[in-house]
């Protein structure tokens, strides 16, 4: 199968690369041998330019696109609208009509911020959508888009992502941890931290099937962001103190969801679930982070 892989310098794309060139994952071996891929970010093809993408698609022929790109700076959207829609709706729409062409397979991942926020269970990949930041519609325009101009599409929503590379929660939460011993962490926002290895192993699963439609991926179970936090610290053995506080004492431009935990109920019901608990995942992720250097 070869693929073509957006945005393959970020978090997913890395955590994509290694998973093909190795053939293993952290949950486990993943058969990559009739793998082939082209990985691309930015400097090679900006996604938001339609022209050269269906050109740059053309030529590959590709049987499956995996879309990792996206502008997630999430309170920078708030400010650089044009980018957002550019890259997060845009981006998508033009690989979409460039897979259609070719007749290829699309992947695109999207997340969590689709959402209102203010549920009381997880959400199904059939919950209304409702974004309240600019990232949100950007990314839930991109959705629709997706939806619009390709036929063999799979959406994947995840959330709270932190891969081995490039900068995330869990490496913030170990740098500001060892330089300042003691951090305060908003505990009113429930969600799903999520290992970018997981994602990528049921990426790469996902578009080897004709399973076409919307998929919510994320680590099992949920917690706050002072939870996530505590553990982090408790796994890197830090010396630091770790304060709840509210929303409200940690303003940001960008609004965030209040709860916006996922249930990866499309992928159990087709036997594809094997995400781990969160806790789990961040014990063999946060291994590798410290790894490959936190400064
Ligand atoms: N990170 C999270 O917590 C989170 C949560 C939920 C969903 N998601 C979604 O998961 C996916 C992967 O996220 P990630 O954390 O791996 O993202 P990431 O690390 O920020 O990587 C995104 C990559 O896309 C590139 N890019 C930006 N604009 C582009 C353009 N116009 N054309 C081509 N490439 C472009 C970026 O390059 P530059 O760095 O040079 O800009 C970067 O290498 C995204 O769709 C994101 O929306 C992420």
């Amino acid at each position: 199968m070869k693929l073509l892989i957006t945005g393959a310098n970020g978090q997913l794309g890395n955590e994509l690369r290694s998973i093909i060139s190795t053939g293993v994952s952290e949950i486990g071996e993943i058969d990559t041998e009739d793998f082939y891929a082209d990985y691309i970010d930015v400097a090679e093809l900006d996604i938001s330019d339609l022209e050269k993408v269906i050109e740059f698609v053309g030529i590959g022929n590709y049987d499956a696109i995996i879309n990792c790109a996206a502008y997630t700076d999430v309170n920078g959207c708030e400010t650089n609208i044009d980018t957002a829609m550019k890259v997060n709706a845009m981006g998508p729409r033009n690989l979409a009509i460039a897979a259609e062409k070719i007749g290829a397979k699309f992947l695109h991942v999207s997340t969590d911020y689709v959402f209102e926020g203010n549920g009381t269970r997880p959400y199904v990949e059939w919950d209304i959508c409702a974004p309240q930041s600019v990232y949100g519609h950007s990314k839930h325009l991109g959705e629709c888009y997706v939806k619009d101009f390709c036929t063999k599409y799979f959406i994947v929503r995840t959330s709270w992502l932190y891969g081995s590379v490039g900068n995330n929660f869990v490496r913030s939460i170990i740098r500001n941890g060892r330089k300042l011993g003691a951090l305060k962490v908003v505990n009113d926002q429930r969600g799903n931290p999520t290992n970018a290895n997981d994602l990528a192993y049921h990426i790469l699963k996902l578009v080897l099937t004709q399973e076409y439609g919307v998929y919510h991926c994320t680590g099992n179970g949920e917690c706050t962001w002072y939870d996530f936090a505590c553990e982090i610290i408790d796994l890197a053995g830090v010396n630091c103190t770790v304060n709840p506080c509210t929303t409200d004492e940690y303003p940001t431009p960008a609004k965030r969801p209040a709860y916006s935990s996922l249930d990866n109920a499309s992928l159990r019901c087709i036997g594809l679930d094997k995400m781990r608990d969160w806790k789990d995942a961040l014990r063999t992720g946060i291994v590798k982070i410290i790894a490959n250097g936190i400064d």
